[in-house]
């Protein structure tokens, strides 16, 4: 009998940033994807060949996810891609995957409203996420609520249904600013000095990357305290938490489907697996479970169709569900996107998510 390694392998495209600003939550993105790798692989392949990934750098340049996305397709014949992270950089791989007809993975949160039959979207959207952090920030906190995002398509978008979700619970939007990528601390004085003089219940940042960091540790800094007033988030996760430190992180708050302190098997067996391989879980984070539980559906998929066909590949995930680190999913169907759990966390003095709240059903 051949052994997996000498068959012809699955290649799939991995399009995640090691380099740039938002590296941190990518390279923990890539990293769910490679240890989904390993773990099918290590028990045969799928129907007994490896899959092997290739890998590209975009460097969280935006412009080079669509190009790079182009040269998977094109010069690596490659038609399943896994990838990004910024919603401006999903845009620029939309037109390519729909163009050359690939499968392209999108295992990250974002604003909603958008439908490609290339895409099987596997992060949360605003029902998901938004939502339920709008009605705990009101119940626990107050209604006054400061905006901050990173300026691209993401913040401007989550803030407009945010902003909806607390109207209608009669809140209000006490300030909205936006910020570059690149920001550093200095940058975000103002903002944070306007925070202490507008005095918010909450603020919700949708500041993303490294510029995510520097907000934090600039409100810090200017004295605020995540105990009194949070900064409440869905894209602040375990590696910019760890980057920011404990001190500075208490007391605030992210809404999502995956946490590192989920209490279950499945997840205990996903950090110990990701620990063997990579020596350390501070990384791992929503959207690098994601990526992980979306590579293992591709290969049950696979599985079934036995050739990386859009159209079939497509038809075998469409109402598939998964055993994740989070709890049970399901790609819906009628949208591509998928039923997740959805959970809100509050970081404790130790730089840990402690879950405040679970929504019962998996929701879309
Ligand atoms: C995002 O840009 N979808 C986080």
């Amino acid at each position: 009998m051949k052994g997996i390694s000498s068959l012809e392998s699955w290649k799939i495209g991995l399009l995640f940033s090691v380099t740039g600003v938002t590296s941190i939550i990518e390279r923990s993105q890539l990293n769910g994807a490679l240890l989904a790798i390993d773990q099918i692989n290590a028990k045969g392949g799928v129907l007994g060949r490896p899959l092997e990934p290739v890998r590209y750098d975009p460097a969280s340049v935006v412009k080079r996810y669509g190009e790079l996305a182009e040269k998977l397709i094109v010069e690596d014949k490659i038609s399943v891609i896994f990838g990004c992270y910024m919603s401006s950089s999903r845009k620029e791989v939309l037109p390519v995957v729909e163009r050359r007809n690939a499968l392209f993975f999108y295992p990250t949160l974002y604003e909603g409203f958008e439908y490609s039959p290339n895409v099987i979207y596997g992060g949360a959207c605003p029902n998901q996420n938004s939502v339920p952090l709008a009605n705990f920030l009101m119940n626990t906190y107050g209604k006054r609520v400061f905006f901050v995002g990173s300026d691209y398509i993401y913040p401007r978008e989550s803030n407009r249904v945010m902003r909806n979700v607390l109207r209608q619970g009669g809140g209000e939007v006490t300030g909205e600013v936006y910020f570059d990528l690149e920001a550093e601390a200095a940058d975000f004085s103002v903002v944070v000095d306007e925070i202490m003089k507008v005095k918010p219940d909450a603020i919700f940042s949708t500041v993303v990357g490294q510029a995510c960091i520097e907000f934090y540790k600039a409100y810090h800094l200017a004295g605020g305290d995540g105990r009194k007033c949070p900064i409440a988030s869905l894209t602040t996760n375990e590696g910019e938490i760890d980057a920011i430190g404990p001190e500075a992180s208490a007391g605030h708050i992210t809404a999502a489907p995956y946490f590192r302190s989920v209490n279950s098997p499945a997840n205990r067996r996903f950090l110990k697996a990701y620990e063997e391989k990579f020596g350390s879980t501070v990384d791992v984070t929503s959207c690098c479970e994601a990526t992980y539980s979306q590579v293992h559906m591709f290969a049950l998929a696979l599985e079934e169709t036995g050739e990386i066909d859009t159209e079939c590949l497509r038809e075998a995930l469409l109402g598939a569900s998964f055993d994740a680190p989070q709890g049970q999913i399901k790609i819906d169907p009628d949208n591509n996107h998928t039923y997740l759990q959805s959970r809100i966390a509050k970081v404790d003095n130790n730089g840990e998510f402690v879950i405040e709240a679970k929504v019962r059903r998996a929701i879309t």
